[in-house]
């Protein structure tokens, strides 16, 4: 029988390479871990989310939410962000300075629900307001719209509180059409696209805010 085969134990010049591969599980171990506290904050929100929308079906009879998306930023998309950004790569450093690693897209009905939804959410004594981009009064200059919050919030595990931060993107079905389409198209054409192109987006995006306002205001008068 061939006992070098068989042996499972590395020889002793390899103790490098033991070093290192314990660092590459600590690595992977850290990603765990900050996959799962940031799954947990996506939970936390959306439930909060869902609550209110129940409690407004109950009470008035209008869901201001049609749906919610939500999603873990990759691995692939951490790293690429934190290289862009010139931060240091670690499971730490992106804790630190992302802020995006969990997402929520939040589709309502009308404009009015955006601002509902978003003053409800931030009323509640554990949430914590980090930072509020509001691409509806302030739209982007292609035309994007849509609220954008940063909260934080606490999440409890066996030995400590983390207070996680979770991006919310609100927008209305009309503007999420729009959201939607743009991105793949820019994606498609890796980011480049044309002029006119550009233009012509952006007069949809005009075109979809001028049919929101027209909805809101139907939806007032019944
Ligand atoms: P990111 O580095 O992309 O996270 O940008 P930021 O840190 O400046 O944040 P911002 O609030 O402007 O945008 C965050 C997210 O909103 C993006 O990752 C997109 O999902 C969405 N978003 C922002 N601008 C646009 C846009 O022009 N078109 C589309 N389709 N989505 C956008
Ligand atoms: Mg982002």
């Amino acid at each position: 029988m061939n006992l070098k085969l068989v042996s499972q134990t590395p020889p002793k010049d390899d103790v490098s390479s033991i070093v290192e591969n314990e660092e590459i599980i600590k690595m992977f171990q850290g990603f765990l871990e900050v996959q799962q506290v940031y799954n947990a904050a996506i939970k936390e929100v959306s439930t909060k989310l869902e609550i209110l929308n129940d409690e407004f079906q109950v009470r008035y009879n209008h869901n201001p939410i049609r749906h919610i998306e939500s999603r873990l930023k990759t691995a692939k998309s951490i790293y690429q962000k934190l290289k862009r950004r010139g931060f240091e790569i670690n499971t730490q450093s992106a804790k630190k300075n992302l802020t995006d690693i969990a997402g929520i897209r939040v589709v309502c009905c009308y404009i009015d629900d955006i601002y509902t939804v978003a003053d409800l959410l931030l009323k509640q004594k554990d949430v914590v307001l980090v930072t509020k981009k509001d691409y509806i009064k302030n739209p982007k200059e292609n035309g994007y719209r849509s609220l954008h919050l940063v909260i934080k919030i606490p999440i409890y595990l066996s030995d400590r509180t983390e207070l996680i931060p979770v991006e919310i993107q609100i927008r209305t079905v009309a503007m999420d059409f729009w959201a939607s389409l743009e991105h793949q198209l820019r994606y498609k054409k890796d980011n480049n696209i044309s002029q006119t192109i550009n233009a012509e987006l952006y007069e949809c995006a005009e075109s979809i805010a001028a049919l929101d306002l027209k909805m809101q205001s139907i939806f007032k008068q019944i």
